[in-house]
């Protein structure tokens, strides 16, 4: 017996609706190989459209919320999981780890850790899912090219002062807050070192801006997680704060680590420091760098645009808006600027001499206006990328990590760097 409600009629409708189905599905897999076709050749062919160099786009890398944190009070300032994205090695490289510290300032008081708790900075609720992997973490050979193949993580940042902090309580006024950047870093590497960092033959710790103050502290920390007859070093890439007097005569930081310091009670992290300096003051890198054993590579534009905001010429020490435009861009500083700029160019080279009699250690001072040279594709390795006796920073970073040359760059005075890529902002720096 038929179908109750087969009929020639129906059958033909069927039969019309397959052939226009079938049609349809043709045109999609015409469409969808032209549509890879272009894209493969635009990727092969064309510049990125985003803002780096190279021949193909940036990778992206999934981000890992580390396991069990919660349980070892390993968290975020508003208690989420911290998290970390990894990019696996590959041939010479698989048994080779470059662990990145990522920074953004720090929080000082109860107000601005508020609303660093609803960011990327203060919860893994926030954070973007996936990142692009550039500068000293791309993993194309054109673009990094001594540490392309090696394992690669990004720690995301979230405790609010520099993986540092370890208050056990986790009430302050009536309202959660947790200050454990300590014990991120212990449950990150914890994680990392199963999955083969704790075979390394060869392993790099590096951060920018407060990642960079973050290196300077966990340095050695680093250095003893790791097998003895490994090679361990360190780079810390605009991470350089200086401990000196703003344009109106304050010491704008120092107050500013005073309350960081106070805040997540971080003396006792730094028991070498001595009992007559202000809590702040062992946070500075100066202090921080004294004590390491680990080589290290000291990595800072003489020019640095966050300092040059935040350390020289803070919120509140320019009333009159005289620094305005010179902040933003260099090239709008009159005489007088650029006196006081080579002023600060002199503190830090000061606070570097003691650094740069460091056997083993190395140093990369460009004359550029610029941060964080090392996340940049452009700044870190490229045609167009500052170069210090012709030696691109990534070129620098390279020959010092592998024994190739002693590396202590020092460059002229601005304007005297033709190769300096400037940047010019638009609006106040506000990142890392
Ligand atoms: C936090 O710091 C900011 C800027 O320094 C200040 O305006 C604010 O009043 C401070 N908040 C608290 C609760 O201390
Ligand atoms: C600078 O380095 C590039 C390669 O990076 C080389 O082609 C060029 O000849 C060098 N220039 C000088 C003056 O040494």
């Amino acid at each position: 017996m038929p179908p109750l409600f087969s009929s020639p009629a129906l059958d033909r409708h069927r039969l019309r609706l397959r052939h226009a189905a079938a049609f349809a599905l043709l045109l999609i897999a015409v469409a969808l190989f032209f549509f890879l076709f272009r894209f493969a050749a635009f990727s092969s062919t064309s510049p990125s459209p985003s803002p780096s160099y190279g021949h193909r786009l940036p990778t992206l890398v999934d981000l890992t919320l580390v396991h069990g944190a919660e349980d070892k009070g390993a968290v975020c300032l508003d208690g989420t999981p911290p998290g970390y994205h990894w990019l696996p090695g590959f041939s010479y490289g698989s048994d080779k780890w470059l662990i990145h510290l990522e920074g953004g300032s720090w929080c000082r008081n109860l107000t601005w850790c508020a609303q660093r708790k609803k960011t990327s900075l203060g919860s893994s609720a926030y954070m973007e899912r996936r990142v692009e992997f550039v500068g000293i973490l791309s993993d194309d050979d054109s673009q990094n090219p001594d540490f392309y193949n090696w394992n690669k993580v990004k720690v995301r940042y979230c405790d609010g002062a520099s993986f540092s902090g370890n208050v056990e309580d986790e009430m302050q006024y009536g309202t959660n807050f947790f200050f454990r950047g300590q014990r991120i870093w212990e449950a990150v590497m914890s994680e990392l070192l199963p999955k083969g960092l704790a075979r390394a033959k060869q392993a790099f710790l590096t951060g920018c801006s407060a990642g960079g103050l973050s290196t300077y502290i966990h340095c050695d920390d680093f250095r003893a997680l790791l097998p003895k007859d490994s090679t361990v070093k360190c780079l810390a890439d605009g991470g350089f704060f200086l401990d000196v007097e703003d344009i109106s005569g304050r010491r704008y930081m120092r107050s500013f680590y005073n309350d960081v310091a106070h805040l997540q009670d971080l003396r006792k992290r730094f028991p070498g420091c001595s009992s007559d300096m202000e809590p702040g003051q062992c946070f500075f890198p100066q202090e921080v760098a004294k004590g390491i054993t680990t080589p290290m590579f000291i990595l800072n534009p003489a020019y640095d645009v966050w300092q040059l905001e935040h350390v020289l010429s803070p919120e509140g020490s320019d009333p009159q808006h005289s620094w305005q435009n010179c902040r933003l861009d260099i090239t709008k500083c009159n005489s007088k600027h650029l006196e006081i700029l080579q002023g600060f160019r002199k503190s830090l080279l000061d606070a570097l001499s003691e650094f740069k009699k460091k056997r083993d250690w190395g140093m990369f001072i460009d004359s550029c206006f610029i941060h964080c040279q090392s996340m940049k594709s452009l700044a870190w390795h490229s045609p167009s990328a500052p170069r210090i006796n012709n030696k691109t920073v990534a070129e620098a970073v390279g020959d010092w990590f592998f024994d190739r040359r002693e590396v202590r760059e020092i460059d002229c005075e601005y304007p005297c760097n033709p190769t300096c890529y400037n940047v010019v902002l638009d609006r106040p720096y506000n990142e890392e």
